[in-house]
C-alpha cells in the first residue's frame, strides 16, 4: 500500500460530544437535530471536518464508549435517518465526518457479551475469560483505569472477564480472528455508507500479553506494559489497514496513552506505509499534573512549552502531528493553562499557542468561545464513572474539602456540560431539562454574545482558523521555538523560503517584555493577530497574544 489520503492535512476539525452540543427536540439530551441545526456554524468557524464522540446505541455508563450495537445509531440522538441527514448536510457544506470507533471492549449489554457469558458459539471467546484461581482470586493483578482490578466476576459463565475500564466494559478478544473479522464489517459499513474515517479509541492497547502474566514493574498502574502497544498490535493494525482501509480514502486518527514521539513514530510515519494518519497524544495534557489526570499540581510553563516543541521538532518532515488542547476527557484549558480572570484573554492566548503549529488542528466543543471549568458543591453532581470511582474510593482520609477540590481540578466532567450556546434558560442548550448541570457562567461567556461581539473569543477563533487557512507557512513551514528559558512567554515561528510568521503568547497574569528573535524585524512585520485593542508597547499585558508577519 502506499500512502493515500492527505486532505486532512489542510483541515481543522470540531470535536462534538453529543450529548452536550444541543438539543434539537427537547428531551435535553444532545441530539443530532441539533447537530444539524448547527452544521452551519461549525463551517463559520472555518472547521472543515467534524469528529464524533460515539453516537452508537449504549446503556451510557461511559457515556456511550460503552457500546451495545456498532452498526446503529441510538434513537436519543435521532437514530439512522438523522445521522444520514446530518453526513449528507456535512457533504454538502464540504466538510468531512469522522467517527469514533471503540473496539478494545464493548458494552456488556452487547449482544456479542451476552452470548458469550451463555457459551454460544461463535461468540464464547469473543471477550478475554479466566478461571478463577484456585482460591478464588483475579487471574492477574491488573488495575483497570477507570475502577478497581481489571477483572470482574460473571455469575452466568462462572468466570471472571477482563476490563480495562468500567465494569461494563468488556474486552474485546482480538486474538480472536471472528473478532476482527467482525470489527472489519463494522469499518466496512460505516465507510460504506460515505463516512470519511475513524478516530479509533484507545487502538493501542487491543492486544494483551500472551499468557496475560502478573506485572511487577508497575505497581502504580498494574499491566499497562503488558497491554499498551501489546505483542499482535501491529499484525492487526495491519490486517485492518490492508483488508478495509486500503480500499477506501479514510482518514484514521488513533488514541494513543502514553505516547512518546519515538512510540508514535513506529505507527505514523510516513515513509514506512504507516497504520495511523495521525495520533492523539497525552502530553499536552500534562503540564500540570503528574502520573495522569488525577495528581494535579500548578501549571508549569517548561513543561508545556517542552512538550509542544517536542512533537513539533520530533515529527518534522516524517509524520503529521494532530494538534489540540481541549478533548471530552480532561478539564477546559482556560481554568488550568490559562485564567479564569482573564477568560477572554488567556481563551485567546491558548487558541493561537496551538492553532499555527504544523499539523491539523482540533477545536473541541465550547472550547471557541472559552468555556470553563465547572464548581459543583455535591460529589454526588458528578456523572462521569471514573470521577465517581475517584471520589468514593480514593484518597477517602482526605478532607471532603479536599476530595471535592481534586474534582473540580482534574474531573472530565467539567468538560462535559452543555455548550453555552445563549443567555436563555439552560444556556439555549435545551427547551426541555437538560440531562447534566449547565455551568453557571453561561450568562457570561455564550455563542450568541459572542456573535455579536468582534472581539469575542469566538470570532478570535474565526480570524485565527481564516489566518492559518491563508498562509502556507502555517501549514508547511518549519518550526522553531525561541526564549525557551523564558517562565513566562512561549515565542515560536514558523518560516518558509517567502515568509515568517512570529507567535508570542504570555503565559502570566504579570506584565512580560516582549523580545523577537534574532532576525526578525519587528518594524518590517505585520500584525496579524492579537488580543488587546492596543498594541503600540513592547510590554505584554497579562496573557497578551501576538501573531506578526513578516515577508523576506
Ligand atoms: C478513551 C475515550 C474515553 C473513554 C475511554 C474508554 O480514552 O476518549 O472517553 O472513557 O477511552 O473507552
Amino acid at each position: 500500500m502506499s500512502k493515500k489520503t492527505t486532505w486532512y492535512k489542510d483541515m481543522v476539525f470540531y470535536q462534538i460530544w453529543p450529548r452536550s452540543f444541543k438539543d434539537g427536540d427537547g428531551d435535553g439530551m444532545g441530539d443530532l437535530h441539533g447537530v444539524y441545526e448547527k452544521l452551519d456554524y461549525i463551517k463559520s468557524l472555518g472547521c472543515d471536518g467534524i469528529w464524533f464522540s460515539p453516537l452508537y446505541p449504549s446503556p451510557g455508563v461511559d457515556c456511550g464508549y460503552d457500546i451495545s450495537n456498532y452498526l446503529d445509531i441510538a434513537e436519543e440522538f435521532g437514530g439512522m435517518a438523522a445521522f444520514k441527514k446530518v453526513l449528507d448536510g456535512a457533504h454538502e457544506r464540504g466538510m468531512k465526518v469522522i467517527m469514533d470507533l471503540v473496539v478494545n471492549h464493548t458494552s456488556t449489554e452487547h449482544e456479542w457479551f451476552k452470548k458469550s457469558r451463555q457459551r454460544i458459539d461463535p461468540y464464547t471467546d469473543y471477550y478475554i475469560w479466566r478461571p478463577a484461581k484456585k482460591n478464588g482470586g483475579i487471574p492477574n493483578n491488573w488495575d483497570s483505569f477507570f475502577e478497581g482490578k481489571a477483572w470482574a466476576w460473571d455469575e452466568e459463565r462462572k468466570e471472571y472477564y477482563m476490563h480495562l475500564f468500567a465494569v461494563q466494559q468488556a474486552d474485546l478478544n482480538m486474538d480472536n480472528p471472528l473478532v476482527r473479522e467482525e470489527v472489519k464489517n463494522i469499518l466496512r459499513f460505516w465507510l460504506d455508507m460515505g463516512v470519511d474515517g475513524f478516530r479509533e479509541d484507545v487502538i493501542t492497547l487491543i492486544s494483551k500479553a500472551e499468557g496475560l502474566p502478573n506485572d511487577y514493574i508497575m505497581p502504580a498502574s498494574k499491566g499497562t506494559f503488558l497491554y499498551n502497544h501489546g505483542p499482535h498490535l501491529h499484525e492487526y493494525l495491519e490486517e485492518f489497514r490492508h483488508d478495509v482501509f486500503d480500499n477506501y480514502d479514510a482518514m484514521i486518527l488513533a488514541e494513543a496513552p502514553l505516547a512518546s514521539p519515538k512510540k508514535a513514530l513506529e505507527y505514523v510515519d510516513e515513509r514506512k506505509d504507516p497504520v495511523f494518519d495521525m495520533m492523539i497524544q497525552f502530553e499536552t495534557q500534562g503540564a500540570d499534573s503528574l502520573f495522569g489526570d488525577w495528581f494535579h499540581v500548578p501549571f508549569i510553563l517548561f513543561r508545556l512549552k517542552r512538550i509542544y516543541t517536542k512533537w513539533q521538532s520530533k515529527l518534522d518532515g516524517k509524520a503529521w502531528n494532530m494538534l489540540y488542547i481541549e478533548n471530552h476527557d480532561h478539564p477546559r484549558m482556560v481554568s488550568r493553562y490559562g485564567s479564569e480572570k482573564y477568560q477572554k484573554e488567556s481563551a485567546k492566548m491558548l487558541a493561537a499557542s496551538y492553532l499555527f503549529q504544523k499539523g491539523t488542528p482540533f477545536i473541541y466543543q465550547g472550547q471557541e468561545i472559552g468555556m470553563t471549568n465547572w464548581y459543583p458543591e455535591d460529589p454526588d453532581m458528578y456523572e462521569d464513572v471514573q470521577t465517581r470511582w475517584q471520589y468514593f474510593n480514593v484518597a477517602t482520609k482526605a478532607s471532603p474539602k479536599r476530595r471535592l477540590k481534586r474534582l473540580w481540578d482534574c474531573s472530565r466532567d467539567s468538560a462535559r456540560t452543555p455548550v453555552q450556546w445563549s443567555a436563555e434558560e439552560n444556556a439555549g442548550f435545551t427547551t426541555g431539562t437538560p440531562w447534566f448541570y449547565v455551568n453557571e457562567n453561561y450568562k457570561e461567556i455564550n455563542v450568541a454574545d459572542q456573535e455579536n461581539d468582534p472581539d469575542s473569543v469566538l470570532n478570535f477563533y474565526r480570524k485565527a482558523i481564516e489566518l492559518r487557512k491563508n498562509l502556507s507557512v502555517v501549514r508547511h513551514g518549519d518550526y522553531k521555538e525561541h526564549f525557551i528559558f523564558s517562565s513566562k512567554l512561549y515565542t515560536y515561528t514558523r518560516e518558509d523560503e517567502r515568509q515568517k510568521l512570529l507567535v508570542v503568547c504570555s503565559f502570566t497574569d504579570k506584565k512580560a517584555v516582549m523580545k523577537a528573535p534574532a532576525g526578525f524585524d519587528l518594524s518590517k512585520a505585520q500584525l496579524m493577530l492579537h488580543n488587546y485593542a492596543d498594541v503600540s508597547s513592547k510590554t505584554l499585558r497579562p496573557y497578551e497574544v501576538r501573531v506578526y508577519l513578516l515577508d523576506k
